[in-house]
C-alpha cells in the first residue's frame, strides 16, 4: 500500500509533495514524510499519523527545494514511529518505498559486514543504505540505484532522490504502481495519476522491471534486462479538482447518498434507450464459454459471490468464486471455455493481479470490473468494464459495491440472453426493474433516520451477527464486514441455514442479529431461522420490505423498512441499510470512519 510521489519543479517542492500525498493518503495513513533537494543539499521532515501532522510540522521547520519526494506509509515492517517513516536517507540518498522487499534480512547482513549501521525495522531502509553503499565505493547515483534495484525480490515502487543532484530522481517498478508524469520544464513520479493529476495529464506507466531516470527535461527508461525502451505516453482524464465532502460529516456519508447518481451513471452506459445492453470493445462471446471464474477481495468478493447467484441461476452459468489471495496460490485447473472477471475498485490490489496474471493465457476471456479505468487490472484484461462510480474516497467501499453489482448484473443479463438462458420478456422485466433501481435505492436512503436509531442500539454491543439465505448470503457477509471494518465491532455472517449448525451457541441476549429478508421465495425460512433466535432471546434487527414486516417483525428488537424491488435486484437496494446501519454504529462510537485504523484504500502489497 503507502502512496509515493517525487516532483523535479519549477516551484517550491513541499506544498506540492503534500498537496499529492492527500491525495494519495486513502492508500495509508500511518505516518508521512518528505525530503528535498535545496542547492545540493538533501533534506527530510516526517510525522507519525495523518498527513494534517506533517503539515503541522512542516509550518514550523519548512524545507526549501524544488525537487522532492513524499511518502505516506500504511506499515508493513516496523511500527508507526517517525524513525520507521520514509524517506529513509543513507548518507547522500533518499528513497520512498511502496511494496515489500522480501529478502531485506538477507540484505541488511550484507550490510552490516559492509560496516553500515541499521537504525530502523523498515525493509525499505535497506534500499537507501545498498545504494549509498554503491555510491560509496564510487558509483554514480544511476548505477547505484540500478546495482540495488538488481538485488530486491518482492514488490517494490520506488524514488530515489540524491545530495548534490537537483535534477535527479530515479523511479523504479516492479509490481505496485508507478507512473511518471510530464509537465513543461518539470517531471513528477507518482503512485497514480490520481496523485498527479492537478499537476499534469500526461502520464507513462511504468512496466514491472522498468528503471526510469528522470530529470526536469527528459526521462530514460530502461526495462527489466537493461534494454532502452519507450513507453507510451497517455492523456488521462481525472477530474483535478480537489474531492471534497461537499456538506457531508464523511466522505463515507456521501458516497452512500450518491449512489442513486452513479448507479444511474453506470446504467446510461450500458443500456441503449431501447433495452440493448452494450458491452465496450465489441464484448464477450457468451456462446463460447461455459464456465465463469470470478476473483476479487474484500467487498469486491462479496460483488462476486452476489453475483454467483445471479450468473448460475439467470444465465444458467457455473461460477466457481474465490478470494484472490487464496487463488493465486491454489494454482486451480482452469478450461480455456472459461471467463474469469476480477473485480476490483482500485484496480491495483495485489492479489487479484497477481490472480489475473495466473489465468492469462489459460483461459477464453479476462475481463475486469473496476473504478479506475487506468489501472492495472484493467491495463492487463482483455476487456476492462468501468463502474462510473466517480472517485471514491472513503476507505469502506460503498458505491462502488453497489456499481461493481449493476454492471455484473447487466453482464448476467447479457449473458443469459445471449446463451438463450431467458426470453426476450423475462429480460424486459429485468431491465425494466433496472431501470427503477435509482428511485428505489432513493427510497431505501429515506430510511435513514430509522437506521440511525437501531445503530444507536447496536453500539453497545461487543459480537453482532448478520443472517441472509440465498443471494441475501453474500450481504450479509458485506453488513458485518462493513460494520467490523468502520465501528470495530465484532461481526459474523452466516447463512441461515447454517446457523443451527453451531453458531446458535453464540446467541444470548447480549447478541443482536440483523436479518436480511426481502419478502421472496425464501422468506418463510430465513424467518423460521429468526424464530429460532429469538426463542433464545437473541435480539432481531430485521430489514425487510413492507410485506414481509407485516408477516415476521413482530417481538423484533428493531425493524428497517425497505421498499419492495425485483426479486433479483434486492441485494443491491439492500446494501444501503447496511451500510448505513455500519455508517450509524460508527458514528455513535465515536471510530475514524472515512480512515478506520489498520487499513487502507488501495491494498498493493498481499
Ligand atoms: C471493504 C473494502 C475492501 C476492498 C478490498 C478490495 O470496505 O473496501 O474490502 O473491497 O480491499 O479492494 P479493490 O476493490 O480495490 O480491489
Amino acid at each position: 500500500m503507502c502512496g509515493i510521489v517525487g516532483v523535479l519543479g519549477n516551484h517550491e517542492a513541499a506544498p506540492i509533495l503534500v498537496e499529492a500525498l492527500k491525495r494519495l493518503e486513502y492508500r495509508g495513513y500511518d505516518s508521512a514524510g518528505i525530503a528535498t533537494v535545496n542547492g545540493g543539499t538533501l533534506e527530510r521532515r516526517r510525522a507519525v499519523g495523518k498527513l494534517v501532522n506533517l503539515s503541522d510540522l512542516l509550518v514550523h521547520n519548512p524545507l526549501a527545494g524544488k525537487s522532492g519526494i513524499g511518502h505516506t506509509r500504511w506499515a508493513t515492517h516496523g511500527a508507526p514511529t517517525v524513525s520507521n517513516a520514509h524517506p529513509h536517507q543513507s548518507g547522500k540518498v533518499a528513497v520512498v518505498h511502496n511494496g515489500i522487499i522480501e529478502n531485506f534480512r538477507e540484505l541488511r547482513e550484507e550490510i552490516v559486514a559492509a560496516g553500515l549501521k541499521i537504525e530502523t525495522e523498515t525493509d525499505t531502509e535497506t534500499v537507501a543504505l545498498l545504494t549509498q553503499m554503491h555510491m560509496a565505493q564510487g558509483d554514480d547515483p544511476e548505477s547505484a540505484a540500478k546495482k540495488t534495484v538488481a538485488r530486491l525480490e518482492g514488490a517494490f515502487a520506488i524514488a530515489f532522490l540524491f545530495d548534490g543532484y537537483d535534477d535527479l530522481m530515479i523511479a523504479a517498478r516492479n509490481g505496485p504502481p508507478l507512473a511518471v508524469g510530464y509537465g513543461t520544464g518539470e517531471m513528477f513520479v507518482g503512485s497514480d495519476a490520481i496523485a498527479l493529476s492537478p499537476l499534469t495529464d500526461r502520464i507513462t506507466y511504468l512496466e514491472d522491471g522498468d528503471i526510469a531516470v528522470v530529470t526536469r527535461t527528459s526521462v530514460a527508461i530502461t526495462d527489466a534486462k537493461g534494454k532502452t525502451v519507450t513507453r507510451p505516453i497517455k492523456t488521462i482524464q481525472i477530474e483535478s479538482t480537489r474531492i471534497d465532502k461537499g456538506g457531508y460529516k464523511h466522505f463515507m456519508a456521501k458516497e452512500i447518498a450518491e449512489q442513486p447518481g452513479v448507479i444511474q451513471n453506470a446504467l446510461n452506459h450500458y443500456l441503449t434507450e431501447d433495452g440493448e445492453i452494450v458491452l465496450p470493445d465489441g464484448g464477450i462471446d457468451f456462446t463460447k464459454i461455459d464456465r465463469l471464474t470470478m476473483v476479487a477481495c474484500g467487498t469486491a468478493y462479496l460483488a462476486c459471490f452476489t453475483a454467483k447467484y445471479w450468473f448460475e441461476r439467470i444465465a444458467r452459468l457455473p461460477v466457481e468464486v474465490d478470494v484472490a489471495s487464496e487463488f493465486r496460490y491454489r494454482e486451480p485447473p482452469i478450461s480455456n471455455r472459461t471467463l474469469a472477471i476480477f473485480v476490483s475498485q482500485s484496480g491495483e490490489t495485489a492479489d487479484t493481479l497477481a490472480a489475473l496474471r495466473y489465468c492469462s493465457g489459460k483461459v477464453d476471456t479476462i475481463a475486469s470490473i473496476v473504478n479506475v479505468s487506468e489501472s492495472s487490472i484493467a491495463r492487463e484484461s482483455d476487456l476492462a468494464l468501468p463502474i462510473y462510480a466517480g472517485v471514491e474516497v472513503g476507505v469502506a467501499s460503498t458505491k462502488a459495491f453497489t456499481c461493481q453489482l449493476t454492471v455484473l448484473f447487466l453482464m448476467v443479463l447479457k449473458a443469459a440472453r445471449d446463451r438463450g438462458a431467458i426470453t426476450s420478456a423475462e429480460l424486459a422485466d429485468h431491465i425494466s426493474a433496472l431501470r427503477g433501481l435509482p428511485s428505489v435505492i432513493n427510497m431505501a436512503l429515506e430510511q435513514n433516520d430509522t437506521v440511525r436509531a437501531a445503530a444507536r442500539k447496536l453500539s453497545q454491543a461487543r459480537d453482532v451477527l448478520f443472517l441472509g439465505r440465498g443471494q441475501m448470503y453474500p450481504l450479509a457477509h458485506e453488513g458485518a464486514l462493513k460494520l467490523k471494518e468502520i465501528s470495530y465491532i465484532h461481526a459474523e455472517a452466516y447463512a441461515s441455514g447454517e446457523l443451527k449448525h453451531g453458531p446458535i451457541a453464540l446467541v444470548d441476549d447480549t447478541v443482536p442479529v440483523v436479518v436480511m429478508a426481502p419478502r421472496d421465495s425464501l422468506f418463510e425460512k430465513t424467518v423460521s431461522n429468526m424464530q429460532e433466535v429469538m426463542a433464545r432471546k437473541g435480539k432481531v434487527i430485521l430489514i425487510s420490505d413492507a410485506k414481509g414486516l407485516a408477516e415476521a417483525s413482530e417481538g423484533v428488537w428493531a425493524s428497517i423498512q425497505m421498499p419492495s424491488v425485483a426479486d433479483a435486484l434486492a441485494p443491491i437496494l439492500y446494501a444501503i441499510p447496511a451500510q448505513l446501519l455500519a455508517y450509524h454504529t460508527a458514528v455513535a462510537k465515536g471510530t475514524d470512519v472515512d480512515q478506520p485504523r489498520n487499513l487502507a484504500k488501495s491494498v498493493t502489497v498481499e
